[in-house]
């Protein structure tokens, strides 16, 4: 790489700049920890993109910052890993793949099984599933990439299940039946952070996936319930009125005086033979409506808990396909949102209906398929959490773990303070398989007969399980579960299992536990707690010491990022540039449905009419960095990141010109060099090569061009006039010399120039350019050391005398310098 002796292209193109360091920078081994010296060590895992995920400029900001934070401390000479990696995102994948296999061979995964499925998956990701790794390197990122690991990999997944068993065996995972978040699309429990919080004003009607027409939400109806024994009715709301065929009691408050009457009373179930209780709970607000609420334990979370406190049936009322009426009368089964609209005439029909209202509320969907979420009465693995969620809690109250910026500790302490219990049960397929069997012991004295017991293997678990209940293996059957595991289940262990965790080792011992976590503030319990939580649990130690959480990056008028606004920007066409035409293409290539894809396109035309410009990496990067001042959100404008790619091109010209100038004068040294040495040998074609060379292509071609530019805009800003004054001077040394360097051959033209030619000191300089001394090669490179001795000279005049910010006249008796220290 001998760039230093290359002429600088005139002008700055990141295209040129960023096509070919980065494989020279992997290639060289600069990013792997071996490289160079140890002071310290720095390591930082990344978190974990998803494998079916493309990078937006949400996750180029958190590119950026850890990437300029590893550079950083490798430049201080510490031990630097930035460790590359890569989620299977279980239910992204899944749902990626599924669609792929419908469209292409019209099959679902039932029709192909679950082990061809996924051998799908896999050769699916093998093929698609580096698109991410692509764009992390187009945005610089010095990760080491001969450390990437994928959640699925043999090491890794050895890790999961080691995790699952310990885990296990000490009773901190458990298995129970309670409500979960249920997308019936799915088929399948769906984690916290998957589920959206859609926020409805009032009356409005969705698309729910399986139906034809959409569904009302929104409201609220009012109903009533007949008491036993009594012409009275107590009258009760809901915004799900379909779970009225799954109510089980009703609930009022104790205090409440329009109730206490009906202590120890019951209603009646309209459409079936059932009587509920009355139950006096406190969690009900006397306020709101009638003061009297319905009770659906099996389908509400509120009421589950109502229901476990007075001990009232769990009724369920759907399947895990979303048909309802399971358990109530003479209904058939149907449709759940089909039953809604059933539910309601009847209660009409009997006269038990109240009204209908508008109801401001917030509806649960799915974030994968976009189904309303239902809540479900399920047996599932759960990780206790109590202890673990303690310990997070107290090792940031002790400052061993650090938050940064602290106003995010008041949630993570609200959130550990009153953590719940994680449901790490998915009913997939891709994922990493729960390494737990049910186990039936063949045995006449064992009454129980159902436990479940962990291990790496049928046998490992068969045997585990013969010690445990004292029986011989012989008798005991068992069949694995045919759950996964939660995905952030694997992404909580990666800053260990990356190292091979439970293996001792060298990278395990170095490199972990991590200097630093750096993501953004959104995942700050679903990733980083779960990390802090299960480091503490499986290590003893922390995973790392300090964790940094970045804003979350919006479009440039405040809105997040989704694909149906149009304001998803892949990272990679900011720095190359796209057209408007070529934004819309995307959204072809986009599963979003013709009706988004149209508003999309809107968005895209209201917000790059002219496409986006190319802006090249680095400016991205700076432009991400500088935003980070703007607080929890950013709220990002692709123009501003334009006006970093100008401070490109500044940087670019005052290289340039600085590389100009010293190139013309060592040129100019060369060509005097050649004709002292042509005359001396007598070698007149050795001279005039040598000067018409200089003068023809070195200064006219090359330098007069490169500093017209700079002259031409001296009159915009003061960079540009001291540039231009450099550049003046250093033409000036040129002609002069030139002119005396050729004045032997052409007398005349040499010397009508040459009077003509300003002088520098009018008094001194010679007559005539036939008596000037001809130039030798120790002048010309004195001059520009000795313009330099000048400049820092002046300078620290200025400083010692406080006259930095004035401008201060100063004369010097030289030859080569009269002007004044205005520029310097
Ligand atoms: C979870 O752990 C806590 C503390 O060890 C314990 O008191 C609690 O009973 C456990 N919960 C379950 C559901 O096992
Ligand atoms: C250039 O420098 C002069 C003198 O210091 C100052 O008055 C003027 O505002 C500057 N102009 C710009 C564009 O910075």
């Amino acid at each position: 790489l001998l760039k230093r002796f290359d002429p600088i292209p005139d002008s700055y193109s990141p295209q040129y700049v960023e096509a070919a360091w980065y494989p020279w920078w992997e290639k060289q081994g600069f990013f792997k920890p071996e490289y160079g010296n140890s002071r310290g060590i720095f390591m930082m895992c990344i978190p974990p993109p998803n494998v079916t995920g493309s990078l937006h400029l949400g996750h180029a900001l958190t590119n950026a910052i850890q990437d300029c934070l590893t550079r950083w401390h490798r430049m201080r000479g510490e031990t630097t890993l930035w460790n590359p990696g890569c989620d299977h995102a279980g239910i992204a994948t899944q749902v990626v793949v599924e669609k792929k296999l419908m469209r292409e061979r019209g099959m679902s995964r039932h029709d192909l099984g679950r082990e061809n499925f996924i051998q799908e998956v896999w050769k699916w990701k093998n093929e698609k599933g580096d698109r991410i790794y692509h764009q992390l390197k187009k945005l610089g990122s010095s990760l080491d990439w001969d450390r990437a690991c994928f959640t699925m990999d043999p090491k890794l997944s050895y890790a999961v299940q080691e995790a699952f068993i310990r885990m296990h065996d000490e009773g901190v995972i458990y298995r129970s039946k309670r409500l979960v978040n249920w997308s019936c699309t799915l088929n399948s429990a769906i984690s916290d952070i998957e589920v959206d919080k859609k926020e409805l004003t009032g009356r409005t009607l969705l698309p729910v996936p399986g139906y034809k027409e959409k569904v009302e939400f929104g409201v609220l109806v009012s109903f009533s319930y007949k008491i036993d024994g009594s012409d009275e009715e107590v009258i009760v709301a809901t915004t799900r009125i379909e779970t009225m065929l799954g109510d089980t009691a009703v609930a009022v408050h104790p205090d409440d005086p329009r109730y206490q009457h009906l202590k120890g009373k019951m209603v009646l179930h309209p459409f079936c033979d059932r009587k509920m209780p009355i139950v006096f709970d406190n969690f009900v607000d006397m306020s709101f409506g009638t003061g009297a609420v319905k009770i659906t334990p099996a389908h509400d979370h509120n009421d589950y808990e109502v229901g476990e406190r007075h001990n009232l049936a769990f009724i369920n009322i759907l399947d895990e396909n979303g048909l309802g009426h399971i358990s109530c009368g003479d209904t058939k089964s149907q449709l759940r949102f089909e039953a809604r609209k059933a539910v309601l005439q009847a209660l009409k029909e009997r006269g038990q209906f109240k009204e209908i209202k508008d109801n401001p509320m917030v509806v649960p969907v799915c974030s994968r398929s976009k189904d309303i979420v239902e809540p479900l009465l399920k047996p599932q693995w759960y990780v206790n959490c109590t202890d673990m969620g303690k310990q997070a809690a107290d090792a940031v109250r002790e400052g061993r773990l650090k938050i940064i910026p602290d106003h995010h500790l008041k949630t993570w302490f609200n959130w550990m303070d009153n953590i719940r219990d994680w449901c790490i049960s998915r009913q997939l397929w891709w994922g990493h398989r729960i390494p737990a069997y049910f186990i039936t012991i063949n045995d006449p004295s064992d009454v129980d007969g159902h436990y479940w017991v962990s291990g790496r293997s049928a046998e490992e678990a068969k045997e585990k399980a013969a010690k445990r209940f004292n029986v011989s293996a012989d008798k005991i059957t068992l069949r694995q579960d045919e759950d996964v595991l939660d995905t952030w289940f694997s992404s909580g262990i990666f800053p260990f299992s990356i190292f091979g965790w439970p293996n001792e080792n060298q990278d395990l011992n170095v490199f972990y536990p991590g200097t630093l976590l750096e993501t953004g503030h959104d995942i700050l319990f679903f990733w980083v707690a779960r990390m802090v939580m299960m480091g503490l649990k499986l290590t003893g130690k922390l995973p790392f010491k300090e964790v940094y959480l970045h804003a979350v990056v919006r479009d440039a008028h405040g809105r997040k990022m989704s694909k149906s606004l149009g304001n998803v920007i892949d990272p990679l066409d900011v720095i190359t540039g796209i057209s408007l035409e070529g934004l819309h293409a995307q959204l072809m290539d986009s599963n979003l449905d013709p009706l988004e894809v149209e508003k999309a396109k809107q968005g895209q035309k209201s917000d790059y009419p002219n496409g986006i410009p190319e802006c090249g990496t680095d400016a991205l990067r700076f432009a991400l960095c500088a935003y980070t001042s703007q607080g929890r959100d950013i709220n990002l404008d692709v123009n501003r990141i334009l006006g970093y790619r100008h401070f490109c091109n500044k940087l670019w010209n005052a290289v340039k010109f600085m590389k100009c100038t010293e190139w013309i004068l060592s040129r100019l040294s060369a060509a005097v060099g050649l004709c002292n040495a042509g005359f001396r040998a007598y070698d007149f074609p050795g001279i005039t090569t040598a000067i018409y060379n200089f003068w023809l292509y070195e200064l006219c071609d090359v330098y007069l061009e490169s500093v017209k530019p700079v002259f031409s805009k001296a009159e915009e800003d003061n960079t540009s006039q001291r540039q231009a004054q450099v550049c003046r001077q250093t033409l000036y040394t040129c002609l002069e010399v030139g002119l005396r360097l050729l004045s032997p051959l052409m007398p005349f033209v040499t010397e009508e120039l040459y009077q003509r030619l300003p002088r520098r000191q009018p008094q001194c300089d010679p007559p005539s350019i036939c008596v000037t001394p001809y130039p030798d090669v120790e002048e010309v490179d004195c001059e520009m050391e000795f313009v330099m001795t000048v400049v820092k000279t002046i300078r620290s005049l200025r400083a010692d005398y406080n006259l930095t910010k004035t401008r201060a006249d100063c004369k010097l008796t030289h030859k080569l310098i009269y002007f004044t220290s205005y520029w310097l």
